[in-house]
């Protein structure tokens, strides 16, 4: 509903701004806007969040997961809003458009390249952060729940559980992602051989279109819908909720973490889990971290461990009867072997201590804060030996990379490529996600990424080709032919093949149709055609 605006208080407004430095300005006339475009007037100030207030940074840098995003030098945005409701979503689209003024939204902030949060090439720009609106309502009845966009999948792991432990979520390890940004570009764990990604299992939701208005599955479509269910975020509207489908869990299940470094014949055993783990039973999946480090005692010598990280959704009895058929080559005991429950395998995959309160699900508390840069594979044949040990040849010699080998298969390979945007399916064996880490901010930073750039390049014979296929939650902007301006489509096919493969030309017809003017839009969203 729009009210009318009396003469005396656009005097009052014009008698403001001329007091102002321009972002407060631009703060001041947001809020005015939002209170004319908000069914409840509200004190939008308390909402609201500019470099001048204390708190601004704590808010900015509070979910944002890679710190090399949160440098000085990294665009900041004029201000931070915090909508309490889902019509101050809607609100601020209208308000955004109205002033001009270019729109990231967040919900976990943990956007590999941060944007999010940050604007490289347009500025100035706002920030939505949904972390205000983490609602969960878990209907066991039914076995479905809706989500509010700014909850943590740990959050919505923990409301389930505390209705049912036998009912879960096929969605990613680490539990301060936010659903909002998470389920969009598709929501990988260790369910996914079971029942698919999180994407998979969305029944309905609503989002913010690029005109303010709110619509569910019905409203928008299956066309959009399907977008917004592996299309990546940031490009069709923002999700306010997901209404998503609880899967069954066993009481009990088994969890393990096996390493075996060089020494002990890490080469020939990864080989042979490349052969294994796609295949086998799908209740099981056995991640696979690589990284150096030093042999005990030894600090000149460094070696390469590789970490069997697995969960298992049965007991320990039959998992060892699966493993000594299927993978006797990792030799697990019944002693590697530990009983738990679901929600407890959640707390283990994440690596919070053993005696960590469920409760922590609840803080949505990041367990990994980093400057890192990423990037990632598909493989559809198994890489040979000698391949492998060229990989370890680059691993040691950097300071603190990290690999972690993903299984697919089961389930993941029932849908076909254009079920979902998300195309990575039959026939991919596993993804490896490859990651830099480092701790002194931007001294060192281009020879880490100079670094991961290289290994990308050792690795382009041992994994997909034409085109070279890459998860688009782990976005890269070294994909793009200019990584900062994807706005036009050959600028964007550079990375949307790779992403998407053919769903991209269907995902870019879905974006002209529903947002041509490019509202919703980012270094690596889907780009609209000019009409
Ligand atoms: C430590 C870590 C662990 C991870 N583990 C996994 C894993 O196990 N499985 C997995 O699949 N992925 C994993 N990821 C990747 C993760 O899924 C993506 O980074 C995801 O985009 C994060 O969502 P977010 O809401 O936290 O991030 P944000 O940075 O808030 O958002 C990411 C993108 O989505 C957009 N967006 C945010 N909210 C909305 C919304 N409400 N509507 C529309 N668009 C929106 C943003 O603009 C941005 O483009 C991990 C990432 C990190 C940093
Ligand atoms: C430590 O590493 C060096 C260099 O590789 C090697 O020569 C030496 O034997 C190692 N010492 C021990 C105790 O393993
Ligand atoms: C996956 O692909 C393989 C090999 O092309 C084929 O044999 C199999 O039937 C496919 N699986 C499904 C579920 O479509
Ligand atoms: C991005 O590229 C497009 C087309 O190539 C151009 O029109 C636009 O001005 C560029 N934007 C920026 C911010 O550089």
């Amino acid at each position: 509903m729009v009210s009318p605006i009396s003469p005396l208080s656009i005097l009052f407004l014009l008698l403001l701004s001329l007091s102002m430095p321009a972002s407060s300005l631009l703060q001041e006339n947001f809020v005015q806007c939002l209170n004319l475009n908000s069914k409840t007037t509200y004190p939008f100030h308390t909402t609201i969040y500019t470099p001048n207030d204390a708190s601004f940074k704590t808010i900015l840098d509070t979910t944002a997961m890679n710190l090399r995003c949160l440098l000085p030098s990294s665009p900041k945005p004029e201000f931070i809003f915090t909508p309490l409701q889902d019509s101050h979503v809607q609100a601020a689209v209208i308000c955004s458009k109205k002033l001009g003024i270019h729109l990231r939204v967040r919900s976990g902030g943990h956007d590999y390249e941060g944007v999010s949060y940050v604007s490289e090439n347009e500025t100035p720009f706002i920030v939505i952060d949904l972390l205000k609106l983490r609602g969960i309502n878990v209907d066991i009845k039914t076995k479905t729940a809706w989500i509010q966009a700014g909850a943590t999948i740990g959050e919505v792991y923990y409301r389930i559980y505390e209705k049912s432990s036998v009912l879960g979520y096929p969605a990613g390890l680490c539990t301060s992602l936010g659903v909002g940004g998470h389920i969009t570009g598709g929501a990988y764990g260790t369910m996914m051989r079971k029942y698919g990604l999180g994407a998979d299992n969305v029944l309905d939701a609503e989002i913010v279109d690029a005109n303010g208005n709110i619509l569910d599955r019905e409203k928008m479509g299956e066309d959009l819908f399907w977008a917004i269910r592996g299309g990546g975020g940031g490009s069709f509207g923002i999700v306010l909720w997901w209404k998503i489908k609880l899967v069954q869990v066993p009481p009990t299940v088994t969890v393990f973490t096996v390493t075996k470094s060089l020494e002990q014949g890490a080469t020939k055993l990864l080989h042979r889990w490349q052969e294994v783990a796609p295949f086998i039973d799908e209740n099981l999946f056995i991640r696979v971290i690589i990284q150096p480090s030093s042999v005990v005692g030894n600090k000149t010598q460094r070696t390469i461990t590789t970490t069997y990280n697995a969960v298992f959704l049965g007991e320990a009895r039959t998992l060892l009867q699966v493993m000594k058929k299927s993978f006797p080559e990792l030799g697990l005991t019944r002693k590697d072997c530990e009983e738990t429950s679901w929600i407890k395998s959640v707390l283990y995959i994440a690596n919070f201590p053993s005696d960590t309160p469920l409760e922590v699900l609840l803080k949505g508390k990041p367990t990994f804060k980093n400057f890192f840069k990423a990037k990632s594979d598909f493989v559809k044949e198994p890489i040979p030996e000698n391949g492998i040990e060229g990989l370890w040849q680059r691993l040691l010699v950097e300071d603190s990379p990290l690999l972690i080998w993903n299984p697919y298969g089961g389930k993941m390979s029932e849908f076909s490529e254009s079920d979902s945007p998300f195309p990575h399916r039959n026939g991919t064996l596993y993804k490896i996600q490859y990651l830099t880490l480092w701790q002194d901010g931007d001294k060192n930073a281009a020879k880490h990424i100079d670094w991961i750039r290289k290994l990308y390049n050792y690795m382009t014979p041992y994994v997909s080709k034409f085109p070279r296929e890459a998860y688009v939650n782990y976005r890269d902007l070294d994909l793009g032919i200019n990584s900062k301006n994807s706005t036009s489509y050959i600028e964007a096919s550079a990375w949307g093949y790779r992403y998407f493969k053919d769903n991209f030309n269907k995902l870019v017809k879905i974006k002209t149709r529903v947002d041509p003017e490019n509202v919703f839009r980012h270094e690596q969203s889907i780009p609209p055609l000019p009409i």
